[in-house]
């Protein structure tokens, strides 16, 4: 598994963005729970952020894609509007162990 930072530096309604090995990904903390996507609209397959680490809309509801709006909820990466709707975000594996995060590659 591969270390992301610690779980205080994601507090409560706040994003991260990392880059690890060449693989960009995006921690949401919402309602207590962490979630980890890859940060690749299913519309175009480009970053969804328009600053580093802003990937939620201004209510902090749902993922944002800056590009065209696409709006993704924040607990499965369900499109609920924009381009793409009906796709899906990628979720990638998320650990929570000792206050830290880790993203667990596939295989
Ligand atoms: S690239 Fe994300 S909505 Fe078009």
């Amino acid at each position: 598994m591969m270390y992301l930072c610690a779980a205080s530096e994601v507090p409560e309604g706040a994003c991260k963005g990392f880059n690890l090995q060449g693989e960009q990904m995006f921690v949401v903390h919402k309602q207590g729970q962490f979630y980890l996507y890859r940060n690749s609209c299913p519309h175009l397959g480009i970053a969804l952020e328009w600053l580093p680490d802003q990937f939620l809309d201004v209510g902090r509801e749902h993922v944002q894609c800056a590009m065209h709006g696409a709006l993704f909820r924040i607990n499965d990466g369900f499109c609920i509007s924009g381009p793409c709707f009906g796709d899906s975000l990628q979720a990638l594996s998320l650990r929570q162990q000792d206050g830290k995060l880790y993203y667990l590659p596939e295989g």
